[in-house]
């Protein structure tokens, strides 16, 4: 039977954080047998913003080391790193060309991004059009993403509509806008996952903001991280009751606690039998359970460089394959040679 097709990148910014795992790397481990699955470490995305070489390098890999160790099985699905398939570049620039330039003006994530920047790249504005190559290039039914992707997947769906109109019309039926043209037009899979919050239970987790727990630091480094962190505001004293609905630490135990855990948890919240002490303690041992064998798993594979090197050249072979089919056909149809 056909299994459709499903695509994700992640950026190499840094040690995998259990915000990446759980909003999107679990589910990509959930979703990999069940659909033909492509996983792109995404470094041509990364260098729109300023990075030092030798960082993004030893990231890259690392990266694909936590990713393994989460549990993607390279032998499942495509895992590979993005600028060893150079058609995700050439395919970009000729998106570049039915690309509307509002439209790239117009992306929430750009516009944040710039903000935060002195000078602005091209590669910077440009960053969706090479979001839209990466999931065309391999015909991708479903993008598994978070609620932040959508903006840059609607653009992705009308770059494939542009293109489509422009150079394989008749290979679109219009009586049907169900029915896929040359390029499908991709849809999100949202990530069931709400977002996780940081250990300041502020703002969303994000390396950028340093409120994170990486998924490979020890309970000890995990331990002095979550003692100081934010829980319901209401707890002034330990005989306060508190509101587990409110408080991050809750929503973590229902990321990494069995329910009768997490049940048993909010009823000492609520009543105070616990202190914010106590029911971190336990998030600790339930974090623990879940990452201890990810860890293990890590160090095995940055034991052995040369196997992660060949998973990632087979993936990129493999990945390769498809690609290079669709920029033939594609650059055939436009006149190009
Ligand atoms: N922009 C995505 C992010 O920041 C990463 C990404 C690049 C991606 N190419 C993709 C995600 C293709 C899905 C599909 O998370």
């Amino acid at each position: 039977m056909h299994r459709s097709r499903i695509f994700s990148g992640i950026q190499p910014s840094g040690e995998l954080h259990i915000g990446n795992y759980l909003g999107a790397v679990k589910n990509w481990v959930a979703l990999q047998t069940q659909y033909e699955s492509f996983f792109c470490i995404v470094d041509y995305h990364a260098i729109t913003v300023p990075y030092e070489p030798a960082d993004l390098r030893r990231r890259t890999r690392d990266m694909a080391g936590s990713l393994i160790a989460a549990g993607i099985d390279p032998a499942a699905c495509t895992m590979f790193v993005q600028s060893a398939v150079p058609e995700h570049t050439e395919l970009a620039w000729i998106f570049n060309t039915v690309t509307p330039l509002g439209e790239l003006e117009r992306q929430t994530q750009f516009k944040e991004k710039s903000s935060r920047q002195e000078s602005i790249s091209a590669g910077l504005l440009n960053y969706p059009v090479l979001q839209a190559a990466d999931i065309l290039l391999y015909k991708a039914d479903m993008v598994p993403v978070g609620e932040d992707q959508v903006q840059h997947l609607e653009l992705s769906r009308e770059i494939a509509r542009r293109w489509n109109a422009r150079f394989a019309p008749h290979l679109s039926d219009a009586s049907n806008p169900e029915a896929s043209g040359f390029f499908p037009e991709p849809k999100p899979l949202l990530t069931p996952t709400r977002r996780i919050m940081g250990l300041d239970g502020q703002a969303k987790m994000s390396k950028s903001l340093g409120n994170t727990v990486g998924l490979l630091e020890d309970p000890k480094e995990i331990w002095e991280k979550l003692r100081p962190a934010v829980t319901d505001p209401a707890r002034v004293r330990r005989t306060d009751p508190g509101t587990p609905e409110v408080c991050n630490i809750y929503h973590l135990h229902k990321a990494f606690s069995p329910p009768e855990t997490v049940e048993h948890v909010a009823v000492q919240c609520r009543t105070a039998g616990w202190g914010c002490i106590d029911c971190k303690k336990v998030l600790l041992d339930s974090m623990e359970s879940e990452l201890a064998p990810i860890r293990e798993r890590a160090a095995e594979i940055r034991a052995n460089p040369s196997t992660l090197d060949e998973t990632l050249a087979a993936g990129a072979e493999r990945a390769r394959s498809v690609a290079r089919e669709t920029l033939r056909e594609t650059k055939e149809l436009m006149g190009l040679q």
